[in-house]
């Protein structure tokens, strides 16, 4: 998989600035901070780095932000890295050896840990040490470095990928799920405020009807409509303005993209509706299988438009409806 597309520089500015800094303003995944701030609370009691944590979830739904936020409660440091950059033992050794007391360590893309760099941060999370390896043949010898008191958060979108010994390392993971819609409709309202934006409630429903449950879609999908009205002069943000701006963004009302609606044709078109495998799929789209599985498929299974059965993917009548094509399977009546 390819890393993860930088975005331009505007947009990154806004990014920083949508992205919340206190916990308040963390809308949703009630379950998860509740439960967060016990582990937080009990750690800061004991004075004691919090123990070792993992987020994972799809992409955008706020992993890196509760890293962030995570820290800021301990009031520690955060050094950020993830498992593409740590390539070799070194790499690894130069992260660890920088930490001082109580800094929070964030690997980002743990899944894409190399089984070498995984072995060397075992002993690092269990007892706070680094086995280093110097030296060749009967010279070799291992050096054992102690390590100061320091949380490793890591954030994965594929956490089947982890392998157990390291799953089983951290003191709590947390599984962000897609976000409930009136909390997606709040987020739009926070960042259109934010923005300084003057926005009608249905133009919100309209962009959280749009956002794949996701903040960062939904914050997107913000900026674009805030791009269309300056280019437009629109005052006013209504549903107009974000209906024309989705329209422009060949964006469905239930956000689906292009390639969303390829797949679904495809199972509908020259698979009969499926069910259908997940190599075949990804040949017949021409795509990468992790994408399909990872990026479209939990979303589309997410609204009841593609269902996973044993025999392969299936498209439901619910797509068949939305995409207009008329369903051969479905009951006349
Ligand atoms: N709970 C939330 N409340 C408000 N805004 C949020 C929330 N979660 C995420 N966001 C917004 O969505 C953006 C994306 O979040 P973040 O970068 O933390 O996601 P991520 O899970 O780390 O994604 P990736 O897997 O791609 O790294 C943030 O910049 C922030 O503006
Ligand atoms: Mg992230």
């Amino acid at each position: 998989m390819e890393d993860k597309p930088k975005l331009p520089p505007e947009d990154q500015t806004v990014d920083s600035l949508l992205r919340p800094s206190h916990w308040d303003e963390y809308i949703g995944q009630d379950k998860v901070k509740k439960n967060l701030h016990i582990i937080l609370e009990a750690a800061k009691k004991r004075q004691e780095a919090c123990d070792h944590l993992l987020f994972y979830g799809q992409a955008g739904l706020g992993k890196t932000t509760l890293a962030h936020l995570v820290a800021k409660e301990m009031g520690a440091n955060i050094k950020t890295t993830s498992g593409p950059a740590l390539e070799k033992m070194g790499d690894l050794a130069a992260v660890l050896t920088n930490l001082e007391r109580s800094d929070v360590l964030f690997i980002d893309e743990a899944h894409r840990l190399n089984k070498t760099i995984e072995e060397v941060l075992y002993p690092a999370m269990e007892s706070r040490k680094l086995h280093l390896m110097v030296g060749k043949g009967p010279a070799a010898r291992m050096l054992t470095i102690d390590l100061p008191a320091f949380t490793l958060i890591a954030a994965t979108t594929r956490a089947n990928l982890l392998s157990g010994p390291l799953r089983s390392r951290f003191g709590a993971s947390f599984k962000l799920d897609y976000y409930e819609n009136s909390d997606i409709e709040a987020i739009i309202k926070r960042s259109a405020k934010v923005l300084n934006l003057k926005i009608s409630q249905d133009a919100i429903r309209v962009i959280a009807g749009a956002a794949r449950f996701t903040p960062r879609v939904a914050n997107r999908i913000l900026r674009r409509v805030r791009d269309y009205a300056e280019v437009n002069s629109a005052a006013v943000i209504d549903e107009e303005v974000a209906k024309k701006t989705l329209e422009m963004l060949e964006v469905d009302k239930l956000g689906l993209e292009p390639h969303d609606r390829r797949l679904l044709e495809v199972i509908i078109k020259k698979f009969h509706g499926g069910p259908v495998g997940a190599a075949t799929l990804a040949a017949a789209l021409n795509d990468d299988r992790g994408n399909i599985e990872d990026i479209y498929e939990p979303y589309l299974m997410s609204i009841g438009l593609l269902a996973r059965t044993p025999a392969g993917r299936v498209a439901t009548e619910a797509a068949y409806e939305h995409l207009g094509i008329p369903d051969p399977g479905a009951k006349l009546i």
